[in-house]
């Protein structure tokens, strides 16, 4: 069995969790029960982001310790992950016991080897991003960005992590190494980025500036940088069981250059570790053109569509709508028109039609299709198209093309109900004619298949969904899902549920924020 190692970003703890947050969390379970089903053997990890100033200064801000608040809003992020199904086999907290240990190990280790030294610092500091600006993130008036919140200089003695000196070795790894960063076009803004010189990185914060982080092991009047401290969970969660190197870190687009593509390779390569196999680079989902974020207020609650339409919707829509890799715009009524389009009017119809008709017409209980009873050749045409379709839904998944494999699972559900308008098994089903008859067994059988085949292709975005509809037709799923996307007449003599409620009409609008 392959082993594939997949983990997320770990959010910041200091709001609570967001349409961003969530996607994420979707996007990389979808991935793992992917590759579940296509046979590896996979580790999801995922997980919070606990230290630094800002959950410091949100803590402060409710009176509260800071080991306490962060209990409670990692919990909060806990809690939304489960309800979304998401599949993780370990989550992480920076706070674990686990997690600072290996940190202090990997520190320690690069103090000994000189990878890490003691300097004067002066520059400027901004709070809300927690690190040092460099004149060249100055707005050609000399403002700093509005992103870096208050900005101070400040001089203060520091450790330093020994960047600089790895940047051809960078540059070098990943000029060979061109499948490191998914999408592909993100490789060149990293290595525009290389161009210029980098800096040695600091990697320490002084405790009376700030205290809530992992003490330095080689001098605890510091803590670690937050960046250097999460990073490492990646490979603190698993450092004692051999599944390093990570085959993906799926991040978004925002933390790919400098912390992802930059610090984390080198200080992999420093410590004497490979790099992750590869960065899954996501978009922003968007609200009117602005990501959305905690800082501008601009959160859609995902729970507050989750609750009123589903898990299941909620993730079919995120996955059907982004391409994986760019950017996409939230609106409720897109997600309105996706779910009353594609999974109440497509797919849910179509399952209520196969099991109506087959109570209707066949006690309950799915004939087998008769060959010849067709002189029209409309069942092999649908099956013909899922013979195209079926490989695809897979080679797409490996290239995490799920918004397109969801396009064409609800392209044959179409073709599926037309089938069904055109054979009319309601007029069938009036006549007595025996090769009227032999032709409705047909068509439910041809129903049935395509409905089985069509919820199984859809799987790893809509689980609960797919295994409803798999009891609703008295299917018991085969041993692979390879199998199960085979068109074989597999329901011949299943008993099937007389009606099956998966996407019903929503009652109100929702509201747009939460
Ligand atoms: N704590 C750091 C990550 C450390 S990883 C070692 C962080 N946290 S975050 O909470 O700000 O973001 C977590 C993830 O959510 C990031 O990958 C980020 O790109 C993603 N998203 C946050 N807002 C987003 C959108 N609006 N859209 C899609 N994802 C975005 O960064």
């Amino acid at each position: 069995m392959k082993s594939f190692y997949i983990t997320t970003a770990i959010d910041y703890v200091n709001g609570s969790p967001h349409l961003g947050h969530a996607y994420e969390k979707v996007l990389t379970d979808v991935i793992s029960r992917f590759r579940r089903q296509m046979g590896d053997k996979v580790h999801f990890l995922t997980g919070t982001d606990e230290h630094g100033q800002k959950v410091q200064a949100s803590a402060r801000k409710q009176g509260v310790a800071a080991q306490e608040y962060v209990d409670k809003t990692s919990a909060e992020f806990r809690a939304l992950y489960d309800r979304l199904d998401v599949s993780y086999d370990d989550f992480i907290r920076t706070t674990d016991a686990r997690h600072k240990q290996v940190v202090r190990q990997v520190l320690q280790k690069l103090y000994d080897s000189g990878e890490i030294y003691q300097a004067e610092y002066r520059g400027f500091y901004s709070t809300r991003q927690e690190q040092f600006l460099q004149e060249k993130d100055r707005l050609p008036d000399g403002a700093w960005p509005e992103i870096f919140g208050e900005v101070t200089e400040i001089v203060e003695k520091n450790y330093f992590f020994r960047l600089k000196k790895y940047q051809d070795w960078l540059i070098d790894y990943l000029k060979t190494h061109e499948d490191f960063i998914f999408p592909k076009y993100r490789h060149k803004q990293v290595l525009e980025f290389l161009k210029e010189p980098l800096n040695d990185l600091c990697i320490s914060r002084p405790k009376e500036r700030l205290e809530w982080g992992i003490a330095l092991p080689f001098d605890e009047n510091y803590v670690t940088y937050v960046w250097f401290d999460a990073l490492l969970n990646y490979y603190s969660a698993v450092a004692d069981k051999g599944l390093w190197p990570a085959d993906f870190n799926v991040i978004g687009k925002d933390i790919l250059v400098p912390p992802h593509a930059v610090y984390w390779p080198i200080m992999l390569h420093a410590f004497g570790l490979p790099p992750p196999k590869a960065l899954l680079v996501h978009g922003w989902w968007l609200q009117s053109g602005a990501k959305m974020s905690k800082s501008t207020g601009e959160a859609v609650s995902p729970l507050a569509l989750v609750d009123q339409f589903g898990v299941d919707a909620f993730r079919y829509f995120l996955i059907r709508e982004m391409n994986v890799g760019q950017d996409s715009e939230f609106t409720v009524e897109q997600f309105l028109v996706r779910y009353n389009s594609e999974l109440a009017n497509n797919l849910g119809n179509l399952v209520n039609r196969t099991l109506n008709m087959t109570t209707r017409f066949a006690g309950g209980v799915l004939p087998a299709a008769e060959p010849g009873a067709s002189t029209d050749g409309l069942e092999a045409e649908l099956q013909a198209g899922w013979a195209k379709t079926g490989p695809e839904i897979v080679s797409l998944g490996e290239g995490f093309q799920f918004h397109t494999a969801l396009e064409r699972t609800m392209a044959f559900l179409t073709a599926t109900n037309a089938y069904i308008d055109k054979r009319a098994p309601w007029k069938l089903g009036k006549s007595t004619e025996a090769k009227d008859q032999a032709l409705l067994r047909t068509t439910l059988a041809t129903i049935a298949e395509a409905t089985r085949l069509a919820a199984s292709a859809m799987q790893h975005v809509t689980p609960t969904s797919t295994k409803k509809i798999q009891a609703a037709l008295g299917y018991t799923p085969a041993a692979t899902w390879r199998d199960d996307l085979v068109w074989g007449g597999k329901l011949t003599g299943a008993k099937v549920a007389e009606a099956l409620v998966l996407f019903p009409r929503p009652e109100k609008k929702p509201a747009e924020k939460a």
